[in-house]
C-alpha cells in the first residue's frame, strides 16, 4: 500500500510576485480554502496516512498555520461559533497526519525528496507537487490502484500544446498498456521544442520507489543549476525500473502562474 506521501514547499514562488513576497504561496486561497488543502484532501482521501511537508525557513509559516491551537482555543472559549469549531477540527485532523523536515536552499525537486528520505518505510511512496491542482476526479487514488495492480512506478501525464513542452517534464511512450496507461521510454525535464521527445508531459503526482534517493544523491544540477526529480527517474529507467505513465481523468488547474491561479478560483468555483 501507498501510506506516505510526500510534498515538496520550499519553493520561493516567484511566478506569483507580489503575491509570494511575504506570503506562502500554497496558503493562498482559492475559491476561499488554502491551496494546499485541496492537496491535503487529496492525499487523505486517497488513503496516505503521514504526509510530510519539506518546507523551508522562509515558510515557516505553513507550519504555523497547522500549529495554531492555542488561538483557535482562545477564540472557542470566547464565543461558541459552530464554524469555527468545525475548522478548528479540520486543522487538527491535518495536524495529526504532517511532519515536517527542511530544505533551507531551493535547489530542485530531486534535492527536496532526498530531504525526506529519513520519513519514509515502505517500498513506495507518493508525491505531489503543490502547484499542481486536480480536480473533478482523485487523482493520486487512480494512481495509488495503477500501482496495487502493477506494483512500478507511475506519474500523472497529460497531453500538452507542442509550442509549451519547454515547461514541463516531457516522456516518450515505450508501450500502450491500454486507454489511459502507458509504459515509459524516458523523460527529460523541460526540453526545448526541437529536443522533445513528444508532447506528452509529466504532472506534479508521482508514485516513486525508495531506490530513488540512491539515484538522486549520484545526479549533478541540470536545467536551471537545480537537482531535478525528471533525471533521477530517467537514471531509474536505464537500470530497467518501469514507469507507468497515467493520464489522469480530472482537470488539472495550474496554480502556479498568476493567470492560472486566477483561473482556479473561478473553475472551482464552477464545482
Ligand atoms: C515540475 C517538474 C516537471 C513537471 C511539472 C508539472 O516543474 O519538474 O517535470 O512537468 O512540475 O507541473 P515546475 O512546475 O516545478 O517548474
Amino acid at each position: 500500500m501507498i501510506k506516505q506521501a510526500i510534498i515538496p514547499l520550499a519553493g520561493l514562488g516567484t511566478r506569483l510576485l507580489p503575491l509570494t513576497s511575504i506570503f506562502a504561496k500554497e496558503l493562498l486561497p482559492i475559491n476561499g480554502k488554502p491551496g494546499i488543502e485541496y492537496i491535503l484532501d487529496e492525499c487523505i482521501n486517497a488513503g496516505v496516512k503521514e504526509i510530510i511537508f519539506i518546507i523551508s525557513s522562509k515558510k515557516m509559516m505553513i507550519k504555523k498555520y497547522f500549529y495554531s491551537d492555542q488561538f483557535y482555543k482562545n477564540i472557542i472559549k470566547k464565543k461558541k461559533d459552530k464554524r469555527i469549531v468545525g475548522e478548528y477540527k479540520k486543522i487538527l485532523k491535518y495536524k495529526n497526519k504532517i511532519k515536517f523536515v527542511y530544505q533551507n536552499i531551493p535547489k530542485g525537486t530531486g534535492d527536496a525528496v532526498l530531504k525526506a528520505q529519513k520519513f519514509i518505510k515502505n517500498k513506495y511512496f507518493l508525491m505531489l507537487l503543490p502547484d499542481d491542482l486536480i480536480i473533478k476526479k482523485n487523482c493520486s487514488k487512480a494512481m495509488i490502484n495503477i500501482y496495487q495492480k502493477h506494483k512500478v512506478s507511475v506519474m500523472a501525464s497529460m497531453t500538452v500544446k507542442k509550442n509549451t513542452v519547454s515547461r514541463w517534464g516531457i516522456y516518450k511512450i515505450k508501450k500502450k498498456i491500454n486507454r489511459r496507461n502507458f509504459l515509459i521510454d524516458g523523460v527529460v525535464e523541460k526540453p526545448s521544442i526541437k529536443k522533445a521527445p513528444s508532447n506528452k508531459a509529466v504532472i506534479g503526482r508521482y508514485i516513486l520507489p525508495r531506490k530513488i534517493f540512491k539515484k538522486i544523491k549520484s545526479l549533478k544540477p541540470s536545467k536551471g543549476n537545480e537537482i531535478h526529480i525528471t533525471d533521477a527517474i530517467q537514471q531509474l529507467i536505464n537500470d530497467n525500473e518501469k514507469f507507468i505513465a497515467h493520464n489522469f481523468e480530472g482537470k488539472y488547474l495550474d496554480c502556479g502562474t498568476m493567470n492560472g491561479y486566477i483561473n482556479s478560483s473561478k473553475e472551482i468555483g464552477k464545482l
